[in-house]
């Protein structure tokens, strides 16, 4: 069946009612399968994992990320996997928890009560400025490089560039020649750092540090080029995904007021106006159940598309070779099956039993089997963190007659952006002066600039 709509996710989700388990789409040349039950979506992310490659769209950014692990495949991807994740692992991703607040308190520092502010914009710049600082630890003029570069990078014109065909990007149209510049400028950058960092004896705690150290079972360690196409992805991915994983939370927030008020009253009992660390996550527990749903209804991920290597037999489906297979987090975490009411945001679902009996593949807003996020620890912890320091100061409103409507681009973004109204909960329209004064002695900001 053809598409031609332009709400592509209502689309989706009625074919997905109408035809169940399983429906077919021909875009052009390409042949998709949209599999809508966990147990199919299991099948592939888990048991049969080497029958499929990332599709077209992931395959086509490789010119930018290389070899890293959101593009790379096979043996190469899983050496660079058993790398890496050691810098992700719980402990590891917890000494990060300051930078997060901190970063969170510089930004409240210049929010004044009543301005207006893009906070899909503001939320960007905030995990950008945590992503990299967590990365590479490096001083502030550096920061501000990639952050421009990164900027230029996934501004939504270029960043839909970014994952032209090969051919498309040798073409010397204006938008392609800054898209080639941002690169190289970025290329430089970091090669910079990677090459301050390997002279520098000292373990400066970060990211990249950890990445350096980490040897193969023969004794080897990643290349310049192997670091520079990690350190990319993980900007790339660890930032814009958190980002719109809070954008939306905060939309969601501002149209439910009794959550809302239930989160402001667990901020108020746990923190009282503190700064959250890592050993209050525990203690924090509807501020994570806030963003458990949120991902549930805004999936920042909306998708995973894989190409088929060899004709799949699939519960009595043949999925031939070349063809696309998608699952679509937006789908499966608005079925009523195993969300009842699903279009209703209830951060208590999880609370219940039913929740606790979901189908792995019901709920997988971080993608599953070995290709499973390696931040999602990292994401979780910054998303209640940042979310934790700034609901106890401000509240957002949307502002009157904003359109908010979802787009299924790489990520699920806002169209038009989330303009909203700041309201300090100390209502006064001058800088919050506890947070001017956090934010000056904030030690892991200044202790690198
Ligand atoms: C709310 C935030 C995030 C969401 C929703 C998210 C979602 C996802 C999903 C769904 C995948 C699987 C893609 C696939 O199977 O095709 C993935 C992979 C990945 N993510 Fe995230 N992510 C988030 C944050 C992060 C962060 C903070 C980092 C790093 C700092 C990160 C780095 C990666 C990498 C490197 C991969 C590829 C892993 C591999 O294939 O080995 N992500 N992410």
């Amino acid at each position: 069946m053809p598409l031609a709509s332009d709400q592509p996710l209502s689309v989706f989700t009625k074919w997905a009612r109408e035809y169940g388990d399983v429906f077919y789409y021909r875009a052009a040349w390409l042949h998709v399968y949209f599999l809508n039950h966990p147990d199919l979506i299991e099948e592939v992310l888990v048991r049969n994992p080497r029958n499929f490659l990332k599709d077209r769209v992931v395959r086509n950014s490789r010119w930018f990320f290389g070899d890293g692990l959101l593009t790379n495949e096979g043996d190469s991807w899983l050496r660079q996997r058993k790398l890496s994740a050691p810098a992700f692992h719980r402990e590891r991703v917890s000494s990060y928890a300051q930078i997060m607040t901190d970063y969170a308190e510089q930004m409240l520092a210049g929010w004044h009560n009543g301005e207006t502010r893009d906070i899909q914009q503001e939320m960007m710049q905030l995990t950008l400025n945590v992503v990299v600082r967590a990365l590479f630890n490096v001083e502030s003029d550096r920061t501000q490089q990639i952050r421009t570069a990164m900027n230029l990078m996934m501004g939504n014109a270029t960043g839909v560039r970014m994952l032209l065909p090969p051919i498309a990007r040798y073409l010397p149209t204006p938008q392609m020649n800054r898209v080639r510049r941002a690169v190289k400028g970025l290329d430089e950058t970091v090669y910079n750092i990677i090459a301050q960092h390997r002279a520098s004896t000292r373990d400066s705690g970060d990211l990249l540090s950890m990445l350096m150290s980490a040897r193969d079972e023969d004794g080897s360690r990643m290349s310049d080029k192997q670091l520079r196409d990690e350190v990319l992805t993980f900007l790339l991915a660890g930032h814009e995904t958190t980002a719109l994983a809070l954008t939306w939370t905060w939309y969601l927030l501002d149209q439910n007021p009794k959550a809302e008020q239930r989160l402001h009253q667990e901020l108020d009992r746990v923190l009282a106006g503190r700064a959250p660390t890592a050993s209050d996550l525990a203690n924090l527990s509807y501020c994570d159940r806030v963003i458990r749903e949120s991902m549930r209804l805004y999936p920042p991920a909306w998708s995973l598309a894989r190409t088929v290597i060899s004709d799949f037999e699939l519960h009595g489906y043949t999925i031939p070779a070349g063809a696309n297979v998608v699952m679509s987090q937006w789908i499966m975490h608005r079925n009523p099956t195993y969300f009842p009411d699903p279009e209703k945001f209830n951060p208590d679902r999880w609370l219940t039993e039913g929740a606790q009996k979901l189908p792995r593949f019901a709920y997988f807003p971080f993608g599953g089997g070995p290709r499973q996020c390696i931040g999602a620890a990292f994401a979780m912890m910054e998303a209640t963190l940042l979310l934790a320091t700034m609901a106890q100061h401000f509240r957002l409103r949307l502002i009157a007659d904003h359109p908010v409507i979802p787009v299924p681009s790489f990520t699920l973004r806002p169209k038009y952006g989330m303009k909203m109204r700041l309201e300090s909960r100390g209502a006064t329209n001058q800088p919050n002066a506890d947070l001017v004064a956090a934010s000056s002695r904030n030690s892991a900001l200044s202790s690198a600039e």
